[in-house]
């Protein structure tokens, strides 16, 4: 393609250390679009005619669709998608093909196929992370009054119910959506036509082209729109938090399916053996999508350090923007689609869940606001309580079995009252708070959104 200016050819290490041919083709549906846009602009401006027009728009969907069938041979001679596409579609319609670079560069055209693929990634990550939320809240909605311990310090700490614990992550799973649909409005401008760096003395209508590509504007600074890669950084943090919250999902299975805890147990499909203990069923899937999460935290830290020195506009460093790019969202795909499965087929122990939630050391606190409202400070109450719960083990008798009226005489004889888990769950109605309808408010708000 610069053949004009050297006399060597390109060492065989160089071309094998600067190729992304054999990453970046799977851009090629969105380089065809963006040529076709890109030669529709010269249609216009009279740069083409109708007939080269259409020899290009024709040659470019057979060049596709051999692509899609794998019939395409790529070289790595031509380094890249752009590069391959263009030289064979010239070497098959002749001048009209060597036309199509006509202000436009490959800088402005892969930053354009770039967005191009992120906005349609998105889309089907989006959609997987609603499949994630449907399979947590048809199992929140089946345990919405399973009671359950909640933790802090993973000690237990006061009831929940499973249902409340599972909307956390569909709280957690929305926000992604969020951060999602922000970054896809954000990239979807259209950068074609800020050329190498500078644009062209050859002015296509950039606003045709980014109708026809669906975007939403045109960038406006072309130095700007070619070094730019905050989209994808944007959008590796945002699959990082994604990642991030599947590994705390992950981390909280692998524990509820312990004989320890016993809260869940996962179907054989989803589940692996030892190939020495035959006793053992392991939660593999949590445990690779708590490990993959690394990858997703990686990739992010390799967009940023690939644009951190860079002065403008294109440097060669970007081409090293894709591989972690598509690493990280062939991964969330993965991850996200394997988790919904899991979870749909997932049993949860409502026997072990609530056996674990009669502790009656859950309704301590319980306790210190039941002393709250008969006047005593809650500093005050929070001691009395320590004390009872002190002699709870002293005397090796559970709490709620200990006679509270000998401890203090701050408790009455109803104080025993306290220990019921049904009215305890009941009491917490406050916005956000695990009673049994706010959680069924709350799974219903979600199937409606
Ligand atoms: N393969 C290159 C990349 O992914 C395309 C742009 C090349 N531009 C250049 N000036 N060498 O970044």
């Amino acid at each position: 393609m610069w053949k004009g200016r050297f006399q060597e050819a390109t060492a065989d290490l160089v071309e094998q250390f600067g190729e992304s041919i054999s990453f970046d083709w799977r851009l090629y549906s969105y380089d065809v679009a963006g040529s076709i846009a890109h030669a529709r602009a010269q249609l216009t401006a009279d740069l083409l005619t109708d007939e080269e027009f259409s020899a290009i728009e024709a040659g470019l969907k057979e060049i596709e669709k051999e692509i899609e069938e794998g019939k395409f041979e790529f070289s790595t001679a031509l380094e890249d998608i752009h590069m391959n596409i263009e030289a064979e579609l010239t070497k098959r319609i002749g001048d009209a093909g060597a036309k199509l670079h006509t202000a436009r560069s490959r800088n402005d055209q892969v930053a354009t196929d770039t967005r191009l693929y992120c906005r349609t990634e998105i889309d089907l990550i989006l959609e997987l992370l609603e499949s994630l939320e449907t399979a947590l809240l048809d199992q929140a909605e089946s345990h919405a009054a399973t009671v359950l311990p909640g933790y802090t310090h993973l000690q237990r700490g006061q009831p929940v119910t499973v249902g409340h614990h599972l909307l956390a992550y569909v709280e957690m799973l929305a926000r992604d959506k969020g951060r999602l649909l922000d970054c896809q409005k954000r990239l979807n401008v259209s950068p074609l036509g800020s050329g190498a760096l500078a644009g062209s003395t050859i002015n296509l209508d950039r606003q045709q082209i980014a109708n026809e590509l669906e975007f939403a504007s045109v960038t406006t600074n072309s130095m700007d729109a070619i070094a730019d890669r905050d989209y994808i950084a944007e959008l590796l943090f945002a699959l990082a938090l994604v990642g991030a919250h599947l590994s705390r999902l992950s981390e909280d299975f692998i524990l509820w399916s312990s004989s320890e805890f016993g809260y869940c147990t996962f179907s054989d499909a989803h589940t692996t053996g030892s190939s020495l203990m035959p006793q053992k069923k392991n939660p593999d899937v949590c445990e690779i999508t708590r490990g993959k999460t690394g990858r997703l935290y990686g990739n992010l830290t390799a967009i940023l350090t690939a644009i951190k020195g860079l002065p403008l506009t294109y440097n060669r460093d970007l081409q090293e923007d894709k591989e972690p790019l598509f690493d990280s969202i062939d991964t969330i795909k993965l991850t996200l689609k394997v988790n919904a499965e899991m979870i749909s087929a997932m049993t949860i122990n409502t026997e072990r869940c609530e056996a674990a939630a009669s502790d009656p050391l859950l309704l301590a606190t319980d306790l210190a606001d039941y002393l709250v409202k008969k006047g005593v400070p809650f500093r005050q109450a929070h001691e009395l309580v320590g004390k009872a719960v002190a002699e709870s083990f002293s005397q090796n008798i559970p709490l709620d079995k200990l006679d509270l009226t000998k401890i203090d005489a701050a408790y009455d004889a109803d104080a025993k009252a306290v220990f019921n888990l049904e009215t305890a769950l009941r009491a917490r109605t406050n916005p956000g708070a695990p009673c049994v309808d706010n959680v069924r408010a709350e799974i219903q708000k979600w199937r409606k959104a």
